[in-house]
């Protein structure tokens, strides 16, 4: 997208604001696909959680994309997109058996990560299949709130538990048709994926009636020029012949399942945010932006990296600013980075905004969460409208007369539109 696609779009929807080019979207679906075509049956599962418009839902499914969830909610949304129900898996971790029985009568696959519940739901529904999820014990990930296939990780069943888990299977009857791992997000190298997908071909070898083996995801995408990415063409490529060479083995073609997130909706996002205020302190030249980690928390959740560009001013000379957020505690997307000039007033475009960055936008400080964009051959279509005051007490129940105020004045007389 031209930074004056963007502007535009500040301009007619207002700022904060994110966008999505569907064109990015597209592409890197079929730059993973093309890697991995010398396997004869592949699935992406792209996971709903990384950015979760039923805008963005629709586009993967025309792609021919399957679903990734996390939840039942998440599951309905894909349902209400348009995936068939065998077209999605629900991958939770720690949720109910209700909750899974629920994904489940919504004929969904069934991923299932711990013993209790396998046991429970391998004794209830012996006749439903399922997928178990594997933990390798790896250590991958670009940090270790991201990293999840350890030997301290909540996630998945440990592969030194794989004969407790054989008895269950055996004990109820149960049929294992898929076995899967996750081991992080952000995997800078594809050696530790393939050491762990060995971990996992091992296991396979457990469970007779295998239809696919998913390798989770994990594909690091560049967050600045020059960044280290995933090289998910040598990967397809290694990780490919090692498939090919395990199905013959095992005598059946299975299918190669992924899950990617942030490989999708990453660099198809940009986060637009004004300027507000330009403040000089003894140190540090703050730009103050009408937005906070209400709208994207990943900086200070994990110490993410978004590059910050000002198209307001793409030829400015650069000087150093910290970018900082109006939220009332430690606020910072940014600090001391070379940006072009900042004027207040401009606006600022945050690079790799699509995945978990609105998904984990809330309404701290009872700010509205932003609108997003869809930008889809040459236009801009409204996906999500901003939220308004309605949106923040739709759900608060009016306690009336409880308390002795006088004088409440109407919603109006506040200012509230
Ligand atoms: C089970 C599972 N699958 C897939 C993903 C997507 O990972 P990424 O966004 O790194 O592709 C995640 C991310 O948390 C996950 O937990």
């Amino acid at each position: 997208m031209k930074n004056a696609d963007l502007l535009k779009i500040a301009a007619s929807y207002g700022d904060p604001v994110y966008v999505y080019d569907s064109e990015k979207i597209i592409s890197q679906f079929q730059r993973l696909t093309n890697a991995f075509s010398g396997v004869k049956n592949l699935k992406l599962n792209y996971a709903a959680k990384a950015l979760s418009n039923l805008a963005i839902l629709k586009l993967m499914n025309s792609l021919g994309s399957g679903l990734d969830t996390v939840s039942i909610q998440e599951v309905q949304l894909g349902l209400l997109a348009g995936f068939n129900p065998e077209d999605i898996i629900f991958t939770p971790n720690g949720v109910s058996l209700e909750e899974i029985e629920e994904a489940s009568k919504l004929g969904v696959r069934i991923n299932i990560d711990n013993l209790s519940i396998l046991e429970q739901f391998g004794n209830k529904h012996p006749d439903i299949p399922v997928c178990v999820r594997i933990n390798p014990h790896v250590m991958a990930g670009g940090n270790s709130k991201i990293s999840v296939g350890h030997i301290d990780s909540k996630f998945g069943i440990s592969i030194h538990q794989i004969p407790h888990l054989l008895r269950i299977v055996e004990l109820t009857k149960m049929n294992v048709n898929g076995i899967h791992m996750h081991t992080g997000s952000d995997i800078l190298d594809i050696d530790v994926f393939l050491y762990a997908s060995e971990i996992l071909f091992e296991t396979a070898q457990n469970f007779k009636n295998l239809d696919f083996i998913d390798f989770g995801s994990g594909f690091k995408v560049p967050y600045k020029e020059g960044d280290i990415q995933t090289n998910v063409e040598e990967l397809g490529k290694k990780l490919g012949d090692r498939f090919n060479e395990f199905c013959k083995a095992y005598g059946k073609e299975l299918t190669l399942a992924f899950e990617p997130g942030k490989f999708l909706v990453s660099e198809a996002g940009h986060f637009l945010a004004r300027v507000n205020v330009v403040k000089q302190t003894t140190s540090t030249v703050f730009a103050s932006i009408d937005s906070g980690f209400n709208h994207l928390i990943r900086p200070m959740l994990y110490g993410a990296t978004h590059q910050i560009l000002n198209i307001s001013n793409p030829e400015g000379r650069e000087r150093y600013y910290s970018v900082v957020g109006y939220i009332c505690e430690t606020d910072t997307f940014a600090s001391n980075k070379r940006i072009n000039e900042i004027s207040e007033g401009d606006i600022l475009c945050f690079k790799n905004a699509g995945a978990y960055c609105f998904t984990m936008a809330s309404n701290y400080n009872s700010r509205f969460r932003p609108p997003e964009v869809l930008w889809h051959e040459g236009k801009a279509i409204l996906i999500r409208e901003r939220e308004t005051f309605d949106d923040l007490i739709k759900h608060q129940v009016d306690v009336k007369d409880l308390f002795a105020i006088k004088d409440i004045p109407k919603k109006e007389k506040v200012g509230i539109k």
